[in-house]
């Protein structure tokens, strides 16, 4: 019934954990009839078969979620390389497609984890990206965004991109809010903020949510109203101006 695109500026910016955050929120917010939720992770790279991956990541986290993966090369690399390197066929992008479409029959809510960036490739040669993905399936991205020095040029020219290609900007959420953020962190969601839809974060995930208990009711506070939560992006900014 709906698809989300959560994508990264970079990896390591914590998509997995919002993955598992919008869909412990969203099952949440749900009550006596949670919604169905699939997370899906095109390709995952950087782990063997059958290793415990993002996906595991998110049953952990949610374990009502259901999940799915299409391709898995073990090196740790871009899509494109990691097929090549591996010698294996890549992801084709009409199958990726399709299976989203199906999934999107299927379930309530489908929520697909980019690999990288942005505009990192799945396949060596067609080079198709997350870009793509979204402009085909009509479907909205939500930005998943870090507060270091460059997080606020790399979600500029993201946030461009999209607009260049018409795609809808579901959110900007910072991935991992640490505990004492410093100058640079404090400085940046101001910024991060005003690129944001309706000048709104979608929410900022605290340090640490990944472990510990309770794991839905902390992502509820970590999420805005428009994702099941109670995150109050303004006032979250205004607390941090130096
Ligand atoms: N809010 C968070 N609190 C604690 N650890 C986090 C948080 N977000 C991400 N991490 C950790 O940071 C690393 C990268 O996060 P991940 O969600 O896998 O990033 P991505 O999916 O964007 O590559 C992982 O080890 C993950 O457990
Ligand atoms: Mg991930």
């Amino acid at each position: 019934m709906s698809v989300l695109l959560v994508a990264g500026t970079r990896t390591g910016v914590g998509r997995t954990t919002t993955v598992a955050a919008l869909a412990a929120c969203a099952i949440a917010a749900g009550g006596a009839s949670p919604p169905s939720v699939v997370a899906v992770k095109p390709v995952q790279t950087g782990a063997a078969p059958g290793e415990a991956a993002d996906l595991a990541v998110v049953q952990r986290l949610a374990p009502q979620v259901d999940t799915r993966e299409f391709a898995r090369f073990p090196d740790a690399l871009a899509p494109h390389h990691a097929a090549w390197v591996g010698r294996a066929p890549a992801l084709p992008f009409a199958d990726t497609v399709r299976h989203i479409d199906d999934l999107d029959a299927a379930y309530d809510l489908v929520l697909v984890e980019g690999v990288g960036g942005l505009l990192t490739p799945f396949d060596p040669d067609r080079r198709w990206t997350l870009l793509d993905l979204a402009a085909d399936l009509h479907c909205p991205v939500l930005l998943v965004v870090d507060v270091g020095v460059d997080a606020v040029a790399d979600t500029a020219l993201a946030v461009a991109r999209l607009e260049d290609e018409q795609i809808p900007l579901a959110g900007v959420l910072v991935g991992r809010w640490p505990a004492e953020p410093d100058l640079a962190a404090r400085c940046a969601v101001g910024d991060l903020q005003g690129l944001a839809p309706d000048r709104r974060l979608a929410g900022a995930l605290p340090d640490g949510l990944s472990s510990g208990g309770r794991f839905a009711a902390r992502a509820r506070a970590a999420l805005g109203p428009a994702w099941g939560g109670r995150f109050d992006s303004r006032a979250f900014v205004a607390a941090q101006v130096p």
